[in-house]
């Protein structure tokens, strides 16, 4: 009884929060005014081996955004151990949450609603989160709303787009390539998703990762991936030794050609293979040699897929006007750079003359791109405007289409 009433009160005073929120979605005008205040929102997330907590606004305010990460645990066994992630997890979340509301200079009272991220994920680590959000939402009468992950990093750029005139607008089309995914997504509204291109074996992320362990780079400040893209950008030191003629050369595959699906499994048994038939140590140039091979090929086979995918939405009638990336590896610079000159050159072959053929491609903020909460917080925001909660005992997701959201 309470709880109901205290929620239809809430409810009551969201209207206009929640008018102005949708006026103004996917268009960023801040939506202060003297009548409403923006609604805040508490949210964690725990899928993977980052766990994160941070409070967001509905007027798109990121107020904090703690990300404590398990690099160094999981180092080692060459990927997440679910064990050791969860105790992790456990650990932290505490932590996550109390420095949320510190930097955010808030305390519980002022937050209006508590995200957190049902799936997919790992089950175990994905319930560290849950369980802290539905306690703390169950405890302080507040209402809960469960998020899609994937959805989270296919809206964070609708959170973070600089102006009114660079936010994306549906439909767009999406590039969702994290440790766990690699998706093209069509997004027809904050809801409503459609798989275009999926991975048939491995992400392209997870593909990173693993030559970067095979060429024996260290985990730096931003994880494996980033690790290999720096080792990529740096200059050549004078004592790398030789690059042998066969490495340098080397073309590597292009899978699945013509397909939308991706498949990255080929890409790093390629190092692999070279490895082994080179029957030495590589010298630092050819570990260099390769890694650029690698990262090059990674990054053509995704500026490939997203041509086929835009072909495949004006096959259907949809017109396409901006595309989204997101997810850890959207953070990689050169992927940026070499996303954006594919797009010019694949409007630039289009019939269409007009200014219109320009197809706007949105990032968000490197921050922002890997796993975070700020993502979740926003994606759940729509929902706690509409007053569509969920129960205190809502289920997890591990397993997950973002097409079934
Ligand atoms: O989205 P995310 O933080 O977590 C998952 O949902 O999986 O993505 C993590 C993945 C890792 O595989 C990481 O190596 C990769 O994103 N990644 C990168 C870069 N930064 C992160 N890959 C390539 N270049 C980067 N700069
Ligand atoms: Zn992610």
């Amino acid at each position: 009884m309470q709880r109901l009433s205290t929620l239809s009160c809430l409810r009551r005073s969201l209207l206009q929060t929640r008018l102005a929120f949708l006026s103004t979605c996917p268009t960023p005008t801040p939506i202060h005014t003297a009548k409403s205040r923006a609604f805040t929102v508490l949210a964690l997330e725990s899928s993977a081996d980052d766990t994160c907590a941070a409070i967001v606004t509905s007027d798109r305010r990121v107020l904090s955004n703690v990300v404590i990460k398990q690099h160094q645990l999981h180092g080692p066994t060459g990927g997440i151990y679910p064990p050791t992630a969860i105790d992790a997890h456990q650990r932290n979340m505490p932590h996550a949450v109390r420095r949320a509301l510190q930097e955010a200079k808030m305390t519980m009272h002022d937050v209006d609603g508590i995200a957190f991220t049902r799936g997919p994920g790992i089950g175990g680590c994905l319930s560290v989160g849950s369980n802290a959000a539905k306690s703390l939402a169950a405890a302080l009468d507040k209402p809960l709303v469960g998020v899609h992950h994937m959805q989270a990093h296919a809206l964070t750029s609708l959170l973070t787009a600089p102006s009114a005139s660079t936010t994306p607008r549906f439909p767009f089309l999406t590039l969702l390539v994290s440790g766990g995914h690699t998706l093209s997504v069509l997004a027809t509204s904050l809801t409503s998703f459609r798989i275009l291109g999926t991975t048939a074996d491995e992400s392209v992320g997870r593909s990173f990762d693993k030559v970067a362990r095979i060429l024996g780079l260290e985990w730096g400040k931003r994880g494996l991936g980033a690790a290999l893209e720096d080792f990529c950008e740096a200059e050549p030191t004078t004592d790398e030794g030789k690059c042998d003629g066969e490495i340098s050369s080397f073309a590597f595959p292009h899978p699945m050609r013509g397909r939308l699906d991706f498949s990255f499994a080929s890409l790093h048994s390629t190092v692999d293979r070279h490895l082994a038939l080179l029957g030495r140590p590589p010298t630092l140039a050819e570990k260099r040699a390769l890694a650029r091979e690698f990262q090059d090929a990674a990054v053509a086979q995704l500026c490939a897929k997203l041509r086929l995918a835009l072909d495949a939405c004006a096959q259907r009638g949809v017109t396409v006007g901006d595309v989204v990336v997101s997810g850890g590896v959207a953070s990689n610079r050169y992927l940026r750079t070499r996303l954006r000159e594919s797009l010019d050159a694949y409007a630039a072959l289009s019939e269409s003359t007009t200014e219109d053929a320009r197809i706007e491609l949105a990032f968000p903020p490197v921050e922002l791109c890997t796993d975070n909460a700020a993502m979740i917080g926003w994606a759940a925001m729509h929902r706690f405007l509409a007053g569509d909660y969920d129960p205190y005992d809502i289920d997890l997701k591990p397993k997950w289409s973002i097409e079934e959201i």
